[in-house]
């Protein structure tokens, strides 16, 4: 027979395991519109480099010779680039262009703007299968 306090302690028990799981529910949804947000403001940043927001000597920019990103190809990195003569990262190919065609400095690979750059070139692409070494 059970006894009314086992049966007590088994409905606190789940009452408890509901408030854990609410509780567990919540922050992961709070977590899930940080990272969201933070994305995102870290892709309308990168947007706003694209788009004439680095200094360049002779005010090239890059969205000039690639039309909203698109063929920046971020899904088929890591892969060979003649420009460079090896295997390279999307940021390695940025900081080509950022120096060739726009005349203006190379960025550290984990400076904001670059992963901002990343951050919208990546979204831009999204959707694309990935391809590693395509091309
Ligand atoms: C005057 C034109 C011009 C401008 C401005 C320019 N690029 Fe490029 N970009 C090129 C050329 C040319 C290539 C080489 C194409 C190739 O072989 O993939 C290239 C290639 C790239 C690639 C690799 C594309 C691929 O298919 O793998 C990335 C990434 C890139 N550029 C990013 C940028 C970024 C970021 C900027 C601005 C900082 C920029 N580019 C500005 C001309 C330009």
């Amino acid at each position: 027979m059970i006894r009314k306090s086992t049966l007590a302690a088994l409905g606190a028990s789940f009452i408890l395991g509901l408030a854990v799981t609410a509780s567990a529910h919540a922050e992961a949804v709070k977590d899930t519109a940080k990272w969201d947000s933070e994305f995102k403001a870290s892709v309308k940043r990168g947007d706003g480099l694209f788009h004439g927001g680095i200094k360049s000597s002779n005010e090239v920019a890059c969205v000039q010779c690639h039309p909203e990103g698109s063929n920046t190809h971020a899904e088929t990195y890591p892969k060979y680039q003649k420009q460079l003569g090896k295997v390279s990262q999307l940021w390695e190919m940025a900081n080509w262009c950022l120096e060739n065609p726009l005349e203006s400095k190379p960025m550290a690979a984990d400076s904001q703007d670059m992963v901002d750059l990343v951050a919208y070139m990546t979204m831009i692409r999204r959707g694309y299968k990935l391809e590693a070494g395509k091309y």
